[in-house]
């Protein structure tokens, strides 16, 4: 899919839907995400916060994870609502690299109006990624 098939809108609109769900009683910071497939599905999350703080997970983690839990391969796109926006955390980052490309598109929205675009290289230059661990890999 190239970037002009990417269907930004829809992206954030859907990562604005969610945010009206986060749960986030501590830091007051509502989030939402939303990620396109591969496969044309679009999955979308809230943070999910916890009284043991470190136990929170973002939106972009929620909305990855229920796109591969229910079946997905590829990740194509990500879309991140807040007000203000916020990018993508380091972790998330991570968790993204896991599932999509390089050119993996991350739009950013204030509530559901898109603010900006970066690719998933852009945010993380030399991503650690499985091939690091090929030499490590147990046989058959
Ligand atoms: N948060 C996200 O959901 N995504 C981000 O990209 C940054 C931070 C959440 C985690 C926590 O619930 C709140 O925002 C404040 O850090």
């Amino acid at each position: 899919m190239t970037n002009q098939a990417i269907p930004y809108q829809e992206l954030a609109r859907r990562a604005a839907g969610a945010r009206k769900r986060a749960y986030a009683p501590y830091s007051g910071f509502a989030v939402g995400a939303a990620v396109l497939t591969s496969d044309g599905r679009i999955f979308d999350g809230c943070n999910v916060e916890n009284a043991s703080y470190g136990l929170t997970v973002c939106a972009e983690r929620v909305a990855v994870f229920c796109a591969i839990a229910d079946g997905a391969s590829h990740l194509l796109a990500l879309a991140v609502s807040a007000v203000p926006v916020a990018w993508p955390c380091g972790a998330c980052r991570q968790v993204l690299a896991e599932f999509a490309d390089s050119d993996c598109l991350v739009i950013v929205a204030e509530d559901e109006q898109v603010v900006a675009t970066a690719t998933l290289a852009e945010l993380l230059p030399h991503a650690f990624a499985a091939s690091a661990l090929t030499s490590r890999m147990p046989g058959p």
